[in-house]
């Protein structure tokens, strides 16, 4: 039986419908159960459950965007980092493995110019390396509360991004989601409708290749730690646009500001990360994303009204 926390979100959804089509038996868990004083009682439920495998996709986002999250710190730092540091202690304690979806937006930029960022790099948007947004400031932590740290081998090593032990699960990071609906969580729904857009370069993922990936990652027994999940390569934000309109999804003539610095003026409260991630530590396990530009091509050409 898969525990599924989270499976009413946008993520979960996909997660839900990917075990029913795979004929996976699960079962629906509430976050708020992780939070509750009564411990002994959750370790119950998942027994008697006869749980194998949990996957973790809750977590506080903000709505309708990130800059809800400056607003309701105390929220978004105990659904983000306290609730994963819960539920990883708990599945600990019952022997029970886990997946959790974090996120590529931990990051920002590119590693070198054209590359993208490794599992084992620091995250460079974070509240240890600022700046960054609260949202993305507990996301990182959440991978610390995980078991992930800053570590240097010596004092004139890189410093990387270790586990303190051994990882008893596995970390998902998702990156800027996009599918084929008029979902208003779907990026390529998102970008329809916009008054401006920010000109960037990002990772995007596929989200029913995402969740088959995550899955992928269980039914291999790969080595548990963190995979970029994300369809290989990158893409900007105005040959996302381009796509849209060649296929014939949208015609509208869309506005760009005119720098990062106009859209923080303009319309958000808190930065944004815009980022590029290196997927060739998923690729070496043979689990493969179709590259980012076909993967977009393939939702706008499958476009549900
Ligand atoms: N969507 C993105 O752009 C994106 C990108 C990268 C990573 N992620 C990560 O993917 C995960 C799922 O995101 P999503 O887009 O599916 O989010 P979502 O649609 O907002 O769903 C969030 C889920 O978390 C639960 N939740 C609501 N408030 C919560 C709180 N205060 N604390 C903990 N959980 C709460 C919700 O449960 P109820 O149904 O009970 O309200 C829901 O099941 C999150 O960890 C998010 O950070 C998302």
């Amino acid at each position: 039986m898969i525990v599924l926390v989270g499976a009413n979100g946008y993520v979960g959804r996909y997660f839900q419908a990917f075990f029913e089509h795979k004929n996976l038996l699960w079962k629906p868990f509430d976050w708020q159960l992780f939070l509750s004083e009564n411990r002994n009682d959750l370790v119950n439920q998942l027994r008697a459950s006869k749980a194998t495998f949990l996957v973790n996709c809750a977590g506080y986002t903000g709505k309708p965007n990130v800059d809800a999250c400056e607003l309701n710190k105390a929220e978004c730092l105990n659904g983000n980092v306290v609730l994963s540091r819960l539920i990883r202690e708990i599945c600990e304690r019952i022997d029970l493995r886990w997946g959790h979806v974090s996120s590529g937006c931990i990051f920002s930029g590119e590693r070198n110019k054209g590359e993208g960022w490794q599992e084992d790099d620091v995250p460079n948007f974070s509240f240890r390396r600022p700046p960054c947004s609260f949202y993305s400031g507990t996301k990182a932590l959440a991978e610390e509360a995980l078991g992930w740290r800053e570590s240097r081998a010596s004092a004139d090593d890189l410093a990387s991004w270790k586990h303190e032990s051994e990882p008893s699960g596995y970390v998902w990071r998702l990156r800027i989601p996009f599918d084929q609906s008029n979902n208003p969580r779907n990026y390529l729904f998102k970008l329809q409708n916009y008054d401006s857009l920010l000109e960037a370069r990002n990772s995007l993922s596929q989200l029913s290749e995402f969740v088959s990936a995550c899955w992928q990652c269980v039914e291999r027994k790969a080595p548990f730690g963190i995979y970029n999940v994300t369809n290989p390569g990158s893409v900007t934000t105005s040959e996302v646009v381009g796509m849209i309109q060649k296929m014939g999804v949208s015609q509208k003539s869309f506005n760009f500001f005119d720098s990062e610095d106009a859209f923080m003026k303009k319309v958000a409260k808190t930065p944004r990360s815009n980022c590029v991630l290196d997927t060739s530590k998923l690729e070496s396990l043979g689990i493969l994303m179709r590259p980012v530009h076909d993967a977009i091509e393939w939702s706008l050409k499958n476009w549900k009204k």
